[in-house]
């Protein structure tokens, strides 16, 4: 076990985000934060859509949300009471977002207090779940950031939206950027019906960390509180994906969607 020393020396901020609603920004934030916690990773998700807040649904503990990030960062109310353990997964740290946005705060404070419960709880990994573009809670979070994940679908104006979400990190000092593809149409890329990597890559500007496949199994699995990794079928390989994406962020070195046979990727990755 690596000391608390160490393990403060080197926490990761990254804000997981993309310029449009249901892209599947929450449901990358809780499961790569999972796939890190069950690779012996402290992590600390923080739900940061003030409009819309679900990180509390979809890892299924609403109903013990008292605190939120707003009373973390005005003061209200100490780490120690807002940052929530997961039931499954000690290693697994969790701030709720508030209903509604009700404070006022400036990017040194939000990234301040992000920074102090992130060391008190020995996180490694912080994720910070924000909607981009206009909702102006980028500009608000980026200052904590060392990184970020956009999450883009097939659809042409999601990929816009994720070049332009790409540019505007750069612009506010966030230029560690990965590309995350959710729900890929494998089917549809090998018929030619949805673009392929390639032109996702060259259509946002930015480095692909992962692929993340079209699942209907996750996405029932959500209805009742489940993660990738406790879906007992899943023939789509969501959780392979999110594990190899925590792979990936830990600096393995491991081809784009792995979890696929060799000749399968690679029909895909050249379509
Ligand atoms: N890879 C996927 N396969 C199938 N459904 C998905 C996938 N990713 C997300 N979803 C579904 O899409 C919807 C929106 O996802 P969500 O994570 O809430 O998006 P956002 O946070 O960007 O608004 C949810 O119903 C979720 O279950
Ligand atoms: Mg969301």
């Amino acid at each position: 076990m690596e000391s608390a020393k160490a393990v403060q020396q080197k926490t990761k901020i990254f804000l997981i985000t993309s310029c449009k609603g249901g892209v599947g920004k929450s449901t990358v934030a809780a499961n790569i934060a999972m796939a890190l916690a069950n690779h012996g990773k402290r992590v600390l998700l923080v739900d940061c859509d003030f409009s819309n807040r679900s990180l509390d649904l979809i890892l299924g503990c609403e109903e013990e949300v008292v605190y939120d990030i707003c009373d973390l960062v005005t003061g209200r109310a100490p780490a120690s009471r807002v940052v929530m353990q997961d039931g499954r997964e000690g290693r697994l740290n969790f701030i709720a977002a508030p209903h509604f946005k009700k404070d006022e705060f400036t990017p040194e404070q939000f990234a301040e207090a992000v920074e102090a419960a992130a060391k008190e709880f020995f996180c490694e990994y912080v994720f910070i779940d924000t909607p981009g573009a206009l909702d102006g809670t980028l500009p608000l979070v980026s200052k904590a950031a060392d990184g970020a994940l956009i999450v883009t679908s097939h659809q042409p104006t999601t990929v816009r939206g994720a070049e332009k979400t790409g540019y505007q990190l750069e612009d506010l000092g966030v230029k560690e950027q990965y590309l995350i593809i959710n729900s890929y149409d494998k089917k549809g890329v090998l018929d030619g019906t949805s673009p392929g990597l390639n032109w996702l890559i060259d259509h946002t500007h930015v480095p692909l960390i992962g692929v993340i496949p079209e699942s209907k199994e996750l996405e029932k699995a959500q209805i009742s509180g489940k993660l990738a990794c406790e879906m007992r079928r899943d023939r789509e390989k969501a959780h392979e994906a999110f594990d190899e994406v925590a792979r990936r962020l830990c600096g393995e070195r491991i081809p784009i969607m792995s979890y696929l046979p060799e000749k399968k990727r690679r029909k895909l990755l050249y379509s």
